[in-house]
């Protein structure tokens, strides 16, 4: 089929280049001429584990435009993918929706179009589409010959695992009330659910996946779906950050607490490792959408506000344990690892991190920082913040009062602490992820203080 893809970021590229792998003719525009330059030369803008390899296998069947006429008048299929970041007072910013929809309406010419929602968008936006895409239009064509239908198929990808998140997909969810829109859909994405297609070399299949659940309803309910998941799976995050909090005090471990609920099937282990809570592009807008959703219809919705304010005290509570070690923060010395808002990205949107190093520099002290990946992006994305970026993790110890693992790369646990710590000025470390073992820093004479863990 012949698909184009509006917005080619985090979601619009990894869509763009799996239904390129399943076969499909995939035209993907963004209006960031930058980006698309980059695409054309095979370079992926963002940084997501075999991105490069799968667009290099893909390039005969992809194609990268910021010319919209040429991006939408033969296309069948279109998803929009475009950004829906909160606004001040929760509601997610529909701008950027608003011109892709319009932009659809005066361009698109074959006989029947399929118009995809998978941008994370408020209950009821899928009918507004619709009517902004029947605008422009009639606007702009004077013997309309498309018919067109609007459907919703919300992405449940995690950045860091998109690719194999999206070829081996719990679920494929399409919301439509037209009948024909949802077998298109079917169909475009039948390789996916049946799981025939060959895998790449470099992301197997899992063993024993023989089909994808496919599951289709009306509009609404598929909107309501990607929002009831976020806010669900924010939840049990501050859950076990909740009872971490409990379990430093009665002298529990946090590790042997959410082993032993996760082990329980009905509960499952995803989603239960205590520490600084949730950052990312999605929990903390989406849940601020859901409740201002909710606002709309005169209902509370407690239980996610509250998995909210968790989230933003976890982060608090690292800067507090950090006063309450070193008394003092101003003039302290302050070393950040990790900045990117969890490993195996360069994403920094509503990243941990930034919060942290704010709430430091505002107390006085010197922030040092090191990101494997998303350090080039921190240095021009975080102007407003007086970070002294490191070439390395060991620099990041060099005469520090204290260090802060705020993102659990895995190359973090490579670090040859021994020659690190002697460089510290104070030997203390804080574990924001449980991410290591007491035992060889007690060795070294490091005082680690790990969120959850009893001291
Ligand atoms: N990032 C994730 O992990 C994730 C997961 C599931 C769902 N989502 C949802 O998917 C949507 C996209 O998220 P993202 O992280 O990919 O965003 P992103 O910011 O990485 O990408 C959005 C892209 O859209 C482009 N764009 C904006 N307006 C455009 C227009 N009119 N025409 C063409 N291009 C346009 C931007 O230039 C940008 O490249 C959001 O609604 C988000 O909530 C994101």
């Amino acid at each position: 089929m012949k698909v184009t893809i509006i917005g080619t970021g985090y979601v619009g590229l990894t869509t763009g280049v799996t239904l390129a792998f399943l076969g499909h003719d995939v035209t993907c525009l963004d209006v960031d001429q930058a980006k698309i330059a980059q695409l054309k030369n095979g370079i992926s803008p963002i940084y997501e584990p075999h991105l490069d390899e799968l667009l290099a296998q893909v390039k005969p069947k992809i194609n990268f435009t910021v010319n919209v006429e040429e991006a939408l008048t033969r296309a069948e299929v279109i998803f929009i993918a475009v950004g829906t970041p909160s606004l001040p007072d929760g509601n997610p910013n529909l701008t950027y929706l608003k011109s892709a929809a319009q932009s659809i309406g005066a361009n698109i010419q074959s006989p029947y179009v399929v118009i995809v929602n998978k941008s994370t968008v408020p209950i009821g936006s899928g009918n507004w589409v619709e009517s902004l895409v029947k605008d422009a239009y009639r606007a702009q064509n004077k013997n309309q010959k498309s018919q067109f239908v609007v459907a919703s198929n919300p992405e449940f990808l995690r950045e860091g695992s998109a690719l194999a998140d999206m070829l081996y997909a719990d679920r494929v969810v399409v919301g439509s009330d037209d009948r024909k829109g949802v077998q298109v859909l079917r169909d475009l994405y039948k390789p996916l659910i049946e799981q025939t297609f060959q895998s790449p070399v470099f992301l197997p299949r899992p063993e024993g996946l023989v089909s994808v659940h496919f599951l289709s309803s009306d509009l609404q309910s598929a909107e309501l779906i990607k929002y009831a998941a976020n806010a669900f799976l924010a939840l049990k995050v501050s859950f076990i950050n909740e009872i971490s909090e409990l379990s430093e005090k009665v002298g529990a471990d946090i590790t042997h607490v959410a082993r032993g609920i996760g082990l329980d099937s009905r509960i499952g282990n995803r989603f239960l490792q205590a520490g600084i809570g949730w950052g990312g592009s999605c929990f903390g807008k989406d849940t601020a959408a859901l409740i201002t959703t909710g606002k709309e219809y005169g209902l509370q919705m407690p239980i996610t506000q509250a998995a909210r304010d968790v989230n933003t005290r976890q982060r608090t509570r690292m800067v507090e344990i950090l006063a309450n070690e070193l008394k003092i923060l101003k003039g302290r010395k302050i070393g950040i690892l990790g900045l990117a808002f969890k490993p195996e990205t360069d994403d920094l949107r509503d990243a941990p991190a930034y919060e942290l190093a704010q709430k430091l520099i505002e107390r006085g002290a010197k922030v040092v920082g090191f990101d494997p990946i998303a350090m080039d992006r921190a240095k021009k994305e975080w102007t407003s913040l007086d970070i002294v970026y490191e070439k390395n993790a060991e620099a990041v110890f060099d005469e520090a009062d204290a260090v802060l693992l705020v993102t659990e790369w895995n190359e973090f646990r490579k670090i040859n602490f021994e020659s690190c710590v002697s460089k510290m000025k104070n030997k203390l470390i804080l574990d924001g992820r449980s991410f290591y073992e007491k035992a060889p820093f007690q060795k070294l004479g490091v005082k680690l203080i790990t969120l959850g863990r009893s001291q």
